[in-house]
């Protein structure tokens, strides 16, 4: 099919790449001249594993082209795939300007049957209103509206893009919706079909509920912790029900991310503009924000002052195996530290230099030098695989505060160090 993809981020590269590796003919439309330049000389222009090999491959096959000219992009697809930003803004809903410009863009070029398929986060409503201000431009013959939300993950873009959990596409035609269905037709997982809105929504309840499960669990992390309990025990006891299930049961400094937070909030605004007032929601993202303040507070009890002390922090990206740091519970933390008097010295594996300034030292090693404490704030792998007795003769005090809990407390405590973490006392430490 011949397909054009609209932005060229996470979630509009990583499946104009797929879809080109499957023999679709595709052109991915970006405004941003910088990005198509390094994209055309097969450069990726963010952090995701596996990405670069597939860029490689299908630009070798000359399955997919990319372009900042409109016109081109637009004549092409018989399939829009609209993957646009759609960042917050201070009220907590999302700005629409690039998707409002694709669609004044797409009603200027519909001179043959387009399907436009929405893959950006929109709040309900939005692709109901898209099908009626397409329809005021143009003769409604010529097109059809799917919503079909992206579920990828960063980090594993690929494996999520290739084997997703499920499928869902909202429409008004069904043969819009099946002509998405055999778009993906490499895809082997179960499609739930529903309304335009319906579809929407399930992308939001789904980010939501899962901003709502690390809130939980962080929740009883605390309560864990202070009744000297090891919080993983409790989450696989409880993740063992299938009702609740063993997945993003992960205490630590809470979710970050550009999906998780903006979710919440679009989420909320869009109840309230409704006239209904959710409790639960906004409780899920004071919760977010409230641990971070607590690991600050630990930090703080257990150095006496931040003032003057030199911490070195590891990871900086909001999760591993991304160089995003957008809303990064990391940088939350190296802020809120730095406010009370702390100097801070930081290193990530990827992300080289964050829009706050921070710079990544060469090494973690090379943050250490004089440290009063030591942080993990991302649970990158290489923090996991340290030689801890390194680290302890290179900082000054001991003190390794684990805030995602991954540690293995056994060989941080051989090396002399005291290792600390919210909600992972051991058996044997609940028993003195
Ligand atoms: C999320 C959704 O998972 C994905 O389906 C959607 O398409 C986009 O938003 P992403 O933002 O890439 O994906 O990251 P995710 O892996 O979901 O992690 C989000 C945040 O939650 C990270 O900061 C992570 O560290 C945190 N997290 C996750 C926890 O703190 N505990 C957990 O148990 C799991």
């Amino acid at each position: 099919m011949k397909v054009t993809t609209i932005g060229a981020g996470y979630v509009g590269l990583t499946t104009s790449c797929v879809l080109a590796d499957h023999g679709h003919k595709v052109i991915c439309l970006d405004v941003d001249q910088v990005k198509i330049s390094k994209l055309e000389r097969g450069e990726v222009p963010f952090f995701e594993p596996g990405l670069q090999e597939l860029l490689d491959r299908v630009l070798k096959k000359g399955t997919l082209t990319f372009t900042d000219d409109r016109k081109t992009a637009y004549y092409h697809g018989e399939i829009i795939i609209i993957a646009v930003g759609t960042p917050p803004q201070i009220d907590g809903s999302p700005d629409l300007r690039f998707l409002k410009t694709a669609l004044t863009d797409i009603s200027e070029h519909l001179s043959s049957h387009k399907t436009i398929v929405t893959k950006s986060t929109v709040p309900p409503g939005t692709n109901k209103w898209i099908e009626s201000e397409l329809a005021q431009k143009a003769d409604r013959k010529l097109f059809d509206v799917v919503s079909n939300p992206e579920f990828l993950k960063e980090g594993t873009a690929l494996e999520d893009t290739l084997n997703p959990d499920r499928m869902v596409a909202g429409g008004n035609s069904a043969e819009a919706v099946a002509r998405v269905k055999e778009l993906f037709s490499f895809v082997s997982a179960p499609w739930f079909t529903t309304s335009l809105t319906g579809a929407e929504m399930i992308k939001y309840a789904s980010n939501v509920f899962l901003a709502a499960k690390i809130s939980f669990i962080n929740e009883i992390a605390a309560i864990c912790d202070a009744y000297h309990v090891n919080v993983e025990d409790v989450a696989r006891g409880i993740g063992a029900d299938p009702r609740i299930g063993p997945a993003f049961l992960r205490p630590g400094l809470g979710y970050g991310g550009s999906c998780l937070p903006k979710d919440l909030s679009a989420l909320i605004y869009a109840a309230k503009s409704k006239g209904i007032n959710p409790k639960l929601l906004p409780a899920a993202g004071e919760v977010n924000d409230s641990v971070t303040k607590s690991y600050v507070q630990r930090l703080e009890l257990l150095l006496g002052t931040l003032r003057q002390k030199r911490i070195a922090v590891w990871g900086l990206s909001f999760k591993p195996d991304t160089d995003d740091t957008r809303y990064s519970p990391a940088l939350t933390f190296i802020r809120k530290i730095q406010e009370k008097g702390a100097e801070v010295l930081a290193h990530d594996p990827v992300v080289k230099e964050t829009s706050e300034g921070i710079i990544s030292q060469p090494d973690p090693y090379s943050v250490l030098t004089d440290a009063d404490a030591l942080v993990l704030a991302t649970e990158w792998s290489v923090f996991k695989q340290a030689d801890w007795g390194r680290v302890s003769r290179m900082m000054k005090g001991k003190i390794v505060l684990d805030c995602r809990n991954v540690l293995n407390t056994g060989e941080v405590a051989a090396a002399g160090l005291d290792y600390h973490a919210i909600g992972r006392y051991q058996r044997e430490q609940e028993a003195q």
